[in-house]
């Protein structure tokens, strides 16, 4: 549908982990309030439950590849949703790291480096029991993040400081419903 003159043009935000559990929802609501998406996805992802909709563009890369990430993707977005996660706690400590900390940086810095980009919003929170009940690696998976926040915050502040830069803002909840 064509924009009547001189509307804004809606605002866009790109969801990394957009078919997951939280990332589906996230779409969604972004749909309903008639902002633009872009939804990445690994080529593995099942995408059935990610709403098709002409708001929604898919874009498929792996964030442990960092240059399967492209930049282009982030022109003329104006938010970051990171809700990346591991599908089970079954992983080596290194798998943790690997998406956790690295593939969100990754993720961060093509935001930072986007002109549009005015927001990171990460998800964090932690998985602390395992489906058996089980004590997981709750620290490693915490650290992670907290690894990858970190060097968030430090960018920002810094490029803040330059008298630019974006806002980020981490959510970390025990559960959503
Ligand atoms: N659900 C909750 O109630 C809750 C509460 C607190 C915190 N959190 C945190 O919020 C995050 C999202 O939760 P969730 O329940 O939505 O998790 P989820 O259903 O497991 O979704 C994880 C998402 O990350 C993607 N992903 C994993 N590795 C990737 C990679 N290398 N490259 C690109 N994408 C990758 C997955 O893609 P695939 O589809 O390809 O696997 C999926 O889209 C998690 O970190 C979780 O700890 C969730």
């Amino acid at each position: 549908m064509a924009s009547a003159p001189g509307a804004a043009a809606p605002q866009r935000v790109f969801v990394a982990g957009a078919s997951g559990w939280l990332g589906r929802n996230v779409v969604e609501a972004a749909v309903a309030r008639g902002l633009q998406v872009t939804a990445l996805m690994r080529g593995s992802s099942d995408t059935s439950g990610v709403l098709q909709h002409p708001s929604v563009r898919l874009v498929v890369g792996d964030v442990c590849d960092p240059g399967s990430i492209q930049q282009e993707w982030f022109e003329g977005v104006a938010c970051v949703v990171s809700v990346l996660g591991l599908r089970s706690m079954a992983v080596t400590d290194e798998e943790l790291w690997r998406v956790l900390r690295d593939g969100t940086l990754a993720v961060f810095r093509r935001a930072a480096a986007a002109s549009s980009v005015q927001r990171f919003l990460l998800v964090a929170g932690g998985i602390h029991t395992t489906p058996q009940g089980l004590p997981c690696r709750g620290m490693d998976h915490n650290a992670a993040r907290e690894a990858a926040i970190d060097e968030i915050a430090s960018t920002c502040q810094a490029g803040a400081a330059e008298g630019g830069g974006i806002t980020w803002t981490a959510v970390d909840a025990s559960v959503y419903f």
